[in-house]
């Protein structure tokens, strides 16, 4: 049946669009009608006027069974996605989140929910002993890394490249890419043949993003990390691929990632003229982790609601 009589828009409800008009006020509201959001007022998901959807959407079928997956970043967003779908599958699941606990809390009750055990580990991912102690946790809790997702990112709105701070430019970096190579190196030694490596970069790195310069440069990294990773870890039978998610509704663009005005018509410039959601991108991480991909390596799957991109 088409969603688009009540709302006027292609897959979005007329509840949808309320809610998100109600969320671009309440954004304006607690944040002014500035251009951008230097400090965004709190990036809980449950702070969020519309829930993003994170449920697994069908039955697990053991894809994970029994394997260990670090997913930084896994408290909210796509990452609360992924930890619950991976959870599903059968796997447990190390919750690395930088500052929000009751996020991370939440997600940890998920995996709980489905039988598979949660830690989680507080650590800022850009910093340069935080892979170490990463997976020295994992290590000592559930012995075994099978899957590292690194997922954890910043992105800051700046329409003028002189508005970019050296401070911005190196925090968006040590998180964005540094943190993966910091993991990638502290995981290294545990992971076995058959190990999994997915890193998450983005549509704007195909498609570039005025107003995102740093963070779209970012990915443009973490794509290229993802290809010679690949080919630099393809002979241990590691494999190394990456996800790029158009716009996704998270805490990450309406807490601070994107001007309050864009906010309400997030995602309606996409041929599917919605946002997606992140259990729409967390069976392309799944994908991925398990051996259903297993003969593929330096790829990118694209979840973006339709934009055809090359690579
Ligand atoms: N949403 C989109 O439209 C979209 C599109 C393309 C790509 N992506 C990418 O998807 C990934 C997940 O983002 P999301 O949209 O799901 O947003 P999100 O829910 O805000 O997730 C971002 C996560 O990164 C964590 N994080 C940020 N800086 C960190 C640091 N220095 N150390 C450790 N953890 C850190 C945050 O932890 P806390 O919650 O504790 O702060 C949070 O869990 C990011 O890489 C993002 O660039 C998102």
């Amino acid at each position: 049946m088409s969603r688009k009589s009540a709302a006027g828009k292609v897959g979005e409800t007329a509840a949808e669009k309320r809610g998100k008009q109600a969320a671009a006020r309440k954004l304006r509201k607690d944040v002014g009608d500035t251009k951008t959001i230097p400090t965004p007022p709190k990036d809980r998901e449950a702070d969020l006027d519309r829930a993003p959807k994170w449920e697994p959407r069908y039955a697990g079928s053991g894809r994970l069974k029994d394997k260990v997956a670090i997913v930084t970043g896994g408290d909210s967003g796509i990452g609360r996605a992924v930890s619950a779908l991976f959870a599903r599958e059968g796997a447990d699941v190390a919750i690395v989140y930088k500052s929000n606990k009751a996020d991370a809390e939440e997600t940890a009750a998920i995996v709980g929910a489905e039988g598979r055990t949660a830690i989680l580990v507080k650590a800022d991912i850009g910093k340069t002993n935080a892979g170490k102690a990463i997976v020295d946790k994992v290590m000592s809790k559930l012995k075994r890394i099978d899957v590292l997702v690194n997922n954890a990112g910043e992105q800051h709105p700046a329409d003028d490249i002189r508005d970019i701070t050296p401070d911005q430019l190196q925090r968006t970096f040590a998180t964005n890419i540094f943190g993966m190579f910091y993991l990638v190196q502290a995981a290294l030694p545990h992971l076995k043949k058959g190990a999994a490596i997915i890193n998450c970069t983005s549509v704007t790195m195909y498609q570039g993003s005025g107003g995102l310069l740093d963070y779209s440069a970012t990915k443009g990294a973490i794509t290229a990390f993802t290809r010679s990773l690949s080919e630099n870890l393809i002979e241990k039978g590691i494999r190394v691929n990456a996800v790029a998610p158009g716009p996704i509704w998270t805490p990450l663009n309406p807490r601070g990632g994107a001007p309050a005005d864009k906010v309400a018509s997030f995602g309606e410039t996409t041929p599917m003229k919605r946002p997606g959601e992140p259990n729409e991108v967390a069976p392309s991480f799944l994908f991925l982790a398990c051996d259903d991909s297993s003969y593929m390596s330096g790829q990118v799957l694209h979840p973006n609601g339709g934009t055809v991109v090359n690579g």
